[in-house]
């Protein structure tokens, strides 16, 4: 399948890189953007040999500037509610899909950029990024999911003073308040993803996918469900494996059996 506006680069390690390219508009998501990356996310979920993914944005700039502002004017409410449910459909399908991403964020992550990003498993950022939900400036709210990833990525007072300032933030400081996971010089930051996705999927994937299931959950869950996926992942072959080749001081070889 060949995109417009998505690289789509398929690595022998099992990795997708999906980069969003639009760069004249610092990579902002228009309807067509959008379509296509959740056409590359189908793809990803049904691949059986792409087992993780990373997002990032073309060019040294942005990551994603966010939807795209143009498209925004002059739509109804049903209109509105339409253009959010269809980017939120795109998003979610990072979280259900079992398989791990990341997004490197190597320049502004905002509005719906940053949903973007939120929406992947982890963030890596490069050192000059920028991240923020600017949309209360327009006169918006986020409508791809902020409002509820936010608070519970960095807890509802750093969000709710992201959300309602519409300031942005800048590497450093995103990862000090756990916005992202790590900030690496902007020639590093591929490199780096990749080596972090691939020390994931070195790991059995049932558990990857179990820990992922539930701990995307946070607070909503209780103890008795993760005792529950603790006890349904502990009968696996890969279980069993993984606890063989510890004691027989070896490394374990994963079937996601
Ligand atoms: N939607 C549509 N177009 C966008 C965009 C967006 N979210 N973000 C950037 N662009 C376009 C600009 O309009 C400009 O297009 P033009 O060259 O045809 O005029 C081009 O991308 C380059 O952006 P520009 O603003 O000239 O770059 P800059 O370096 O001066 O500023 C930003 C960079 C990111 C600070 C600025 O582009 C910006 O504030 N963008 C909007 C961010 C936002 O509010 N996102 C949430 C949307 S809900």
């Amino acid at each position: 399948m060949s995109f417009s506006h998505i690289g789509f680069e398929r690595g022998e390690d099992g990795i997708a890189v999906l980069t969003i390219s639009r760069p004249e508009k610092l990579n902002a998501l228009n309807r067509e953007v959008l379509a296509e990356l959740g056409e590359a996310l189908a793809e990803c979920a049904q691949s059986t040999e792409i087992r993780g993914i990373i997002i990032t944005g073309a060019g040294e700039k942005a990551f994603v500037a966010g939807a795209d502002i143009a498209e925004l004017g002059g739509l109804s409410a049903v209109e509105l509610q339409e253009f959010s449910s269809f980017g939120q459909a795109v998003f979610q399908r990072l979280d259900s899909m079992g398989k791990p991403s990341l997004a490197a964020i190597n320049g502004y992550a905002l509005g719906g950029g940053l949903e973007l990003a939120m929406s992947c498993t982890l963030r890596i950022a490069s050192e000059n990024a920028r991240m923020g939900l600017p949309e209360v400036k327009l006169g918006l709210i986020p409508g791809y999911g902020a409002t509820q990833r936010l608070p519970r990525l960095v807890g509802p007072a750093r969000a709710l003073e992201l959300l309602l300032t519409g300031e942005t933030v800048e590497a450093a400081e995103a990862q000090r308040i756990g916005l992202v996971n790590h900030v690496v010089p902007q020639a590093e930051l591929l490199a780096f993803s990749r080596s972090l996705l691939l020390k994931i999927l070195a790991n059995a994937p049932v558990a990857i996918r179990a820990v992922m299931r539930i701990a995307a959950k946070g607070g909503e869950l209780d103890l008795d469900s993760e005792s529950i996926a603790f006890s349904l992942a502990g009968v696996t072959r890969d279980a069993q494996e993984g606890i063989s080749a510890f004691l027989e001081k070896r490394k374990p070889v994963f079937t996601g059996k």
